[in-house]
């Protein structure tokens, strides 16, 4: 299966960059639930391209439309499907990548899947616009999360090698964060990023950068052992984000350079509560969720479409082939993919507590 996620909200995504249109079908939503659709708008803006100087000049206007699961605005048990019909396709952009492939995408290895029937246009299916009704997803669980006390929170942690400030971990402050047009925490090391990504647009080039993410609200007690925990179902589905090359969950890798007495989340009581005084774990404990902030961290790759020239072949004639794109692309997928890893955090959290 492709596309499809979740186990009690199923949540499947289809279309492609240039295909009529794109959307989603959410299956197992609770009825009852009212979805205001001018903060599924404003989330799904967040994402948006062409907004700002260090974003892709393509403009989709992502208006979606609503074919069923919704009367009056209130969900009424029946699947909720959407779609968003596509424009502002050029898809001469792509003529020379059909035979050309671009080095780290997804041309190659879909037409070696696909028997060459894979649709390349503006990156087909494996496009980063798939991740509008990814969006519209997130957006419409957030809802619903939000009613019971479960928020998530996300920022652009790092880009190349500059780095933010990170979330508190035991007590997330951050309400306003989502609302920035660039989202970090230190707005001074934000415009070190801007002179970053746009230092990489003048070359020609791209960077890659870190999301962090944290979901507070989660009670203790939620997931399970083995194949079936938390961090297991956060990662594969966030692995479903395109260019998502690495997660690491609390303390993650720089768990490894501590002692246990370190690393240890000693535990003690907090408002009458049984909590830990440090949060390394991120939130889990055995696949399972112990009470703290679930906390994880996600590296974006530098997007791979750049507008140097690369080597590539020509797969019709077995040669070595000189390769200029063109289309309109990202000089960092960072600052957009902020609200998709919130998006489908919020998915898979749903998922886990309904
Ligand atoms: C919001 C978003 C926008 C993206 N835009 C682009 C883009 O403009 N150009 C590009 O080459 N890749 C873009 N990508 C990434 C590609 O879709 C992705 O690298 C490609 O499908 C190959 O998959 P992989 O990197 O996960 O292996 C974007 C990803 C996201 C999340």
């Amino acid at each position: 299966m492709s596309s499809i996620m979740g186990n009690k909200i199923k949540i499947s995504v289809f279309g492609q960059s240039h295909s009529k249109g794109i959307g989603v079908v959410i299956d197992g939503l609770p009825s009852g639930k009212k979805i205001d659709m001018e903060k599924v708008m404003a989330f799904m803006e967040r994402r948006a391209p062409g907004r700002n100087a260090y974003s892709t000049k393509r403009r989709e206007p992502d208006t979606p439309e609503i074919l069923s699961g919704l009367v009056d605005g209130v969900t009424c048990g029946a699947p909720l499907a959407m779609v968003i019909y596509n424009q502002n396709q050029r898809s001469n952009d792509y003529n020379n990548i059909m035979d050309t492939p671009r080095p780290s995408h997804a041309d190659y290895s879909g037409y070696m899947r696909y028997n060459g029937f894979n649709d390349v246009a503006g990156g087909g299916h494996f496009s980063g616009r798939l991740t509008a009704p990814l969006c519209f997803a997130g957006a419409v669980c957030m809802q619903i999360l939000e009613e019971m006390g479960v928020n998530v929170y996300t920022h652009i942690l790092s880009i190349k090698n500059i780095k933010d400030d990170r979330f508190n971990p035991i007590k997330i402050e951050n309400f306003e964060i989502g609302k920035k047009d660039f989202p970090v925490i230190n707005d001074a090391k934000g415009n070190e990023m801007k002179a970053e990504i746009e230092k990489a647009r003048l070359n020609l080039d791209s960077v890659g950068g870190v999301v962090e993410c944290a979901i507070t609200g989660v009670k203790a007690g939620f997931g399970d052992p083995m194949f079936d925990g938390v961090e297991n179902q956060l990662a594969k589905n966030i692995f479903g984000i395109p260019a998502v090359k690495g997660i690491e969950f609390g303390n993650g890798f720089n768990a490894t350079t501590l002692y246990g007495s370190e690393n240890n989340d000693d535990f003690c009581i907090m408002d009458g509560e049984i909590k830990t005084v440090t949060n390394n774990s991120g939130g889990i404990n055995g696949g399972i969720t112990n009470g703290m902030p679930i906390l994880f961290d996600v590296a974006f790759k530098p997007t791979a479409s750049i507008y140097k020239k690369q080597n590539s072949v020509s797969i019709s004639e077995k040669t070595e082939k000189e390769l200029q794109i063109k289309g309109r692309h990202d000089p960092c997928i960072v600052p957009r993919a902020v609200p998709v890893v919130e998006a489908v955090a919020a998915i898979t959290i749903l998922d886990i507590l309904i």
